[in-house]
Protein backbone atom coordinates (compact mmCIF):
# COMPACT_ATOMS: atom_id res chain seq x y z
CA UNK A 1 0.00 0.00 0.00
CA UNK A 2 1.40 3.39 -0.81
CA UNK A 3 1.79 5.98 2.08
CA UNK A 4 -0.78 8.30 0.40
CA UNK A 5 -3.02 5.48 1.17
CA UNK A 6 -1.76 4.64 4.51
CA UNK A 7 -1.43 7.93 5.51
CA UNK A 8 -5.46 8.36 4.69
CA UNK A 9 -6.71 5.07 5.80
CA UNK A 10 -4.83 5.37 8.87
CA UNK A 11 -5.70 9.09 9.64
CA UNK A 12 -7.81 8.84 13.26
CA UNK A 13 -8.54 12.47 12.90
CA UNK A 14 -12.53 13.77 12.19
CA UNK A 15 -13.64 14.20 8.95
CA UNK A 16 -10.62 16.53 7.61
CA UNK A 17 -7.62 15.65 7.54
CA UNK A 18 -5.18 18.91 7.20
CA UNK A 19 -1.64 18.49 5.88
CA UNK A 20 -0.59 21.83 4.99
CA UNK A 21 -2.12 25.03 4.93
CA UNK A 22 -1.73 27.47 1.97
CA UNK A 23 -0.95 30.34 3.88
CA UNK A 24 2.58 28.68 5.24
CA UNK A 25 3.40 27.28 2.11
CA UNK A 26 7.07 29.37 1.84
CA UNK A 27 7.54 28.92 -2.00
CA UNK A 28 3.95 30.62 -3.22
CA UNK A 29 3.74 32.69 -5.51
CA UNK A 30 0.51 34.50 -6.03
CA UNK A 31 -0.13 36.85 -8.11
CA UNK A 32 -0.98 40.55 -7.33
CA UNK A 33 -3.83 41.75 -9.00
CA UNK A 34 -4.21 45.58 -9.29
CA UNK A 35 -7.42 46.74 -6.92
CA UNK A 36 -7.82 49.93 -8.59
CA UNK A 37 -9.49 48.00 -11.42
CA UNK A 38 -13.49 46.81 -10.67
CA UNK A 39 -13.88 43.46 -9.73
CA UNK A 40 -14.84 42.19 -12.59
CA UNK A 41 -11.81 43.48 -14.38
CA UNK A 42 -9.99 41.90 -11.66
CA UNK A 43 -11.28 38.77 -11.71
CA UNK A 44 -10.60 38.54 -15.82
CA UNK A 45 -6.60 39.44 -15.13
CA UNK A 46 -6.32 36.81 -12.55
CA UNK A 47 -8.73 33.59 -13.91
CA UNK A 48 -5.85 32.92 -16.74
CA UNK A 49 -3.94 31.68 -13.81
CA UNK A 50 -6.31 29.36 -12.43
CA UNK A 51 -7.28 28.06 -16.35
CA UNK A 52 -3.63 27.19 -15.96
CA UNK A 53 -3.57 25.12 -13.49
CA UNK A 54 -6.57 23.11 -14.38
CA UNK A 55 -4.82 22.56 -17.80
CA UNK A 56 -1.41 21.44 -16.18
CA UNK A 57 -3.67 18.68 -13.49
CA UNK A 58 -5.67 17.60 -16.28
CA UNK A 59 -3.05 16.74 -18.41
CA UNK A 60 -1.15 15.08 -16.13
CA UNK A 61 -4.27 12.85 -15.44
CA UNK A 62 -5.00 12.02 -19.22
CA UNK A 63 -1.77 11.20 -19.50
CA UNK A 64 -2.26 8.66 -16.50
CA UNK A 65 -5.53 7.15 -18.13
CA UNK A 66 -3.80 6.59 -21.55
CA UNK A 67 -0.86 4.92 -19.86
CA UNK A 68 -3.02 2.88 -17.61
CA UNK A 69 -5.51 1.91 -20.93
CA UNK A 70 -2.05 0.98 -22.57
CA UNK A 71 -1.41 -1.55 -19.69
CA UNK A 72 -4.55 -3.00 -18.48
CA UNK A 73 -6.89 -2.49 -21.34
CA UNK A 74 -9.33 -0.77 -18.88
CA UNK A 75 -10.01 3.26 -18.00
CA UNK A 76 -9.67 4.41 -14.32
CA UNK A 77 -10.80 7.35 -15.00
CA UNK A 78 -14.20 7.29 -16.56
CA UNK A 79 -14.64 11.34 -16.99
CA UNK A 80 -12.64 14.68 -16.44
CA UNK A 81 -14.71 17.67 -15.72
CA UNK A 82 -13.31 21.35 -14.94
CA UNK A 83 -14.86 24.88 -14.03
CA UNK A 84 -13.19 28.39 -13.16
CA UNK A 85 -15.73 29.36 -10.08
CA UNK A 86 -17.94 31.96 -11.54
CA UNK A 87 -17.29 35.72 -10.02
CA UNK A 88 -20.75 35.66 -9.09
CA UNK A 89 -19.76 31.77 -6.14
CA UNK A 90 -17.10 33.91 -5.23
CA UNK A 91 -18.59 37.27 -4.19
CA UNK A 92 -21.06 35.03 -2.34
CA UNK A 93 -18.42 33.06 -0.66
CA UNK A 94 -16.55 35.82 0.19
CA UNK A 95 -19.50 38.06 1.99
CA UNK A 96 -20.61 34.58 3.49
CA UNK A 97 -16.50 34.65 5.04
CA UNK A 98 -17.09 38.16 6.06
CA UNK A 99 -13.81 38.83 4.07
CA UNK A 100 -13.52 42.37 1.32
CA UNK A 101 -14.31 41.79 -1.71
CA UNK A 102 -10.99 41.67 -3.97
CA UNK A 103 -9.21 39.70 -5.67
CA UNK A 104 -5.94 39.82 -3.37
CA UNK A 105 -7.90 38.53 -0.45
CA UNK A 106 -9.74 35.66 -2.69
CA UNK A 107 -6.38 34.21 -3.70
CA UNK A 108 -5.21 33.66 -0.28
CA UNK A 109 -8.81 32.61 0.95
CA UNK A 110 -10.67 30.19 -1.17
CA UNK A 111 -8.88 27.46 -2.71
CA UNK A 112 -11.32 26.00 -4.98
CA UNK A 113 -11.35 28.25 -7.66
CA UNK A 114 -9.86 26.23 -9.99
CA UNK A 115 -11.92 22.59 -9.60
CA UNK A 116 -11.51 19.50 -11.26
CA UNK A 117 -13.96 16.81 -10.90
CA UNK A 118 -12.51 13.24 -11.66
CA UNK A 119 -14.61 10.19 -12.25
CA UNK A 120 -13.94 7.03 -11.62
CA UNK A 121 -15.47 3.33 -12.31
CA UNK A 122 -14.48 1.47 -8.70
CA UNK A 123 -13.56 2.79 -5.56
CA UNK A 124 -9.82 1.49 -5.99
CA UNK A 125 -9.23 3.51 -8.79
CA UNK A 126 -10.44 6.49 -6.99
CA UNK A 127 -7.37 6.07 -4.52
CA UNK A 128 -5.57 4.53 -7.30
CA UNK A 129 -5.39 8.23 -9.22
CA UNK A 130 -5.43 10.14 -6.36
CA UNK A 131 -2.31 8.59 -5.35
CA UNK A 132 -0.72 8.44 -8.59
CA UNK A 133 -1.51 12.44 -8.61
CA UNK A 134 0.40 13.36 -5.86
CA UNK A 135 3.22 11.90 -6.24
CA UNK A 136 4.63 13.98 -8.95
CA UNK A 137 7.26 15.98 -7.85
CA UNK A 138 5.70 19.07 -9.58
CA UNK A 139 2.56 18.36 -7.17
CA UNK A 140 2.43 19.52 -3.39
CA UNK A 141 -0.94 18.37 -1.40
CA UNK A 142 -2.33 20.96 0.93
CA UNK A 143 -5.44 19.35 2.47
CA UNK A 144 -7.02 16.24 1.81
CA UNK A 145 -10.82 15.25 2.62
CA UNK A 146 -11.88 11.61 2.41
CA UNK A 147 -15.45 11.77 2.50
CA UNK A 148 -15.49 7.88 1.11
CA UNK A 149 -14.32 7.09 4.48
CA UNK A 150 -16.13 9.78 6.75
CA UNK A 151 -19.34 10.20 4.53
CA UNK A 152 -21.02 14.06 5.01
CA UNK A 153 -24.06 13.70 7.37
CA UNK A 154 -26.52 13.56 4.34
CA UNK A 155 -24.32 10.40 2.67
CA UNK A 156 -22.20 13.28 0.43
CA UNK A 157 -19.25 10.34 -0.86
CA UNK A 158 -16.09 11.90 -2.63
CA UNK A 159 -12.16 12.36 -2.12
CA UNK A 160 -11.46 16.14 -1.93
CA UNK A 161 -7.74 16.78 -2.64
CA UNK A 162 -6.40 20.46 -2.72
CA UNK A 163 -3.18 20.42 -4.54
CA UNK A 164 -0.81 22.84 -5.52
CA UNK A 165 0.73 22.40 -9.25
CA UNK A 166 3.78 24.15 -10.47
CA UNK A 167 2.66 26.13 -13.92
CA UNK A 168 5.48 27.80 -15.76
CA UNK A 169 4.80 31.55 -16.98
CA UNK A 170 7.11 33.39 -19.09
CA UNK A 171 9.06 34.72 -16.55
CA UNK A 172 8.70 32.57 -13.37
CA UNK A 173 6.79 29.79 -12.05
CA UNK A 174 3.80 29.70 -9.80
CA UNK A 175 2.20 27.05 -7.74
CA UNK A 176 -1.64 27.16 -8.26
CA UNK A 177 -4.48 25.82 -5.69
CA UNK A 178 -6.33 23.18 -7.85
CA UNK A 179 -9.64 21.59 -5.48
CA UNK A 180 -9.26 17.63 -7.29
CA UNK A 181 -12.97 16.13 -6.45
CA UNK A 182 -12.39 12.21 -7.57
CA UNK A 183 -15.55 9.87 -6.62
CA UNK A 184 -17.20 6.70 -8.70
CA UNK A 185 -19.75 6.86 -10.99
CA UNK A 186 -22.04 5.56 -8.19
CA UNK A 187 -20.97 8.36 -6.10
CA UNK A 188 -21.65 11.06 -8.87
CA UNK A 189 -24.78 9.96 -9.54
CA UNK A 190 -26.09 10.62 -5.94
CA UNK A 191 -24.23 14.18 -6.08
CA UNK A 192 -25.21 15.21 -9.55
CA UNK A 193 -29.48 13.99 -8.71
CA UNK A 194 -29.01 15.77 -4.52
CA UNK A 195 -27.38 18.82 -6.42
CA UNK A 196 -30.46 18.79 -8.78
CA UNK A 197 -32.98 18.22 -6.11
CA UNK A 198 -30.86 20.74 -3.45
CA UNK A 199 -31.24 23.51 -5.73
CA UNK A 200 -35.15 22.69 -7.66
CA UNK A 201 -37.00 22.95 -4.15
CA UNK A 202 -39.03 25.22 -3.19
CA UNK A 203 -39.71 24.16 0.47
CA UNK A 204 -36.87 23.05 2.88
CA UNK A 205 -36.45 19.08 3.01
CA UNK A 206 -38.31 17.53 5.37
CA UNK A 207 -36.53 14.94 7.95
CA UNK A 208 -38.01 12.00 5.96
CA UNK A 209 -36.47 13.61 2.46
CA UNK A 210 -33.11 13.57 4.08
CA UNK A 211 -33.45 10.04 6.00
CA UNK A 212 -34.46 8.74 2.15
CA UNK A 213 -31.91 10.54 0.39
CA UNK A 214 -29.26 9.07 2.68
CA UNK A 215 -31.08 5.76 2.46
CA UNK A 216 -30.08 6.19 -1.80
CA UNK A 217 -26.51 7.21 -0.41
CA UNK A 218 -25.91 4.07 1.20
CA UNK A 219 -27.39 1.75 -1.53
CA UNK A 220 -24.77 3.21 -4.04
CA UNK A 221 -22.54 2.46 -1.78
CA UNK A 222 -22.98 -0.96 -1.13
CA UNK A 223 -23.51 -1.68 -5.29
CA UNK A 224 -19.69 0.40 -5.24
CA UNK A 225 -18.47 -2.30 -2.17
CA UNK A 226 -20.03 -5.31 -3.74
CA UNK A 227 -18.85 -4.29 -7.73
CA UNK A 228 -15.45 -3.60 -5.91
CA UNK A 229 -15.39 -6.92 -4.50
CA UNK A 230 -16.73 -8.73 -7.61
CA UNK A 231 -13.40 -6.81 -9.66
CA UNK A 232 -11.36 -7.99 -6.63
CA UNK A 233 -12.21 -12.07 -7.89
CA UNK A 234 -11.05 -11.70 -11.19
CA UNK A 235 -7.13 -12.50 -11.29
CA UNK A 236 -5.91 -10.65 -13.89
CA UNK A 237 -8.31 -7.40 -12.80
CA UNK A 238 -6.15 -4.11 -11.76
P1 LIG B 1 -17.53 24.80 -0.03
O1 LIG B 1 -17.56 26.09 0.72
O2 LIG B 1 -18.87 24.43 -0.64
O3 LIG B 1 -16.43 24.76 -1.03
O4 LIG B 1 -17.28 23.68 1.09
P2 LIG B 1 -15.96 23.34 1.89
O5 LIG B 1 -14.93 24.39 1.69
O6 LIG B 1 -16.32 22.93 3.27
O7 LIG B 1 -15.42 22.09 1.09
P3 LIG B 1 -15.98 20.61 0.91
O8 LIG B 1 -14.75 19.86 0.56
O9 LIG B 1 -16.80 20.10 2.03
O10 LIG B 1 -16.94 20.73 -0.36
C1 LIG B 1 -16.51 21.31 -1.53
C2 LIG B 1 -17.33 20.90 -2.73
O11 LIG B 1 -17.71 19.52 -2.66
C3 LIG B 1 -18.63 21.62 -2.95
O12 LIG B 1 -18.43 22.84 -3.59
C4 LIG B 1 -19.39 20.62 -3.82
O13 LIG B 1 -18.90 20.64 -5.16
C5 LIG B 1 -18.97 19.30 -3.23
N1 LIG B 1 -19.90 18.90 -2.15
C6 LIG B 1 -19.67 18.96 -0.83
N2 LIG B 1 -20.72 18.52 -0.13
C7 LIG B 1 -21.66 18.18 -1.02
C8 LIG B 1 -23.00 17.65 -0.91
O14 LIG B 1 -23.53 17.43 0.17
N3 LIG B 1 -23.67 17.41 -2.07
C9 LIG B 1 -23.11 17.63 -3.30
N4 LIG B 1 -23.86 17.37 -4.39
N5 LIG B 1 -21.87 18.13 -3.43
C10 LIG B 1 -21.15 18.41 -2.32
MG1 LIG C 1 -16.48 24.74 -3.19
Amino acid sequence: MSDFLRRIRNSKKEEVEIIETIEEHEELLLPIVKENQDLQEQYDQIMFFYESGINQITAKLQILNNEFKFSNDRNPIENIKSRVKSLESITNKMIDKGLPLTMNYMVKNLHDIAGVRVICPFISDVYNVANMLVNQGDISVMKIKDYIKKPKANGYRSLHLIVMVDVYFSDHKSQVPVEVQIRTIAMNSWASLEHQLRYKKEREFTKDMKKELKVCAELMSEADLRMQKLAEKIPSFE
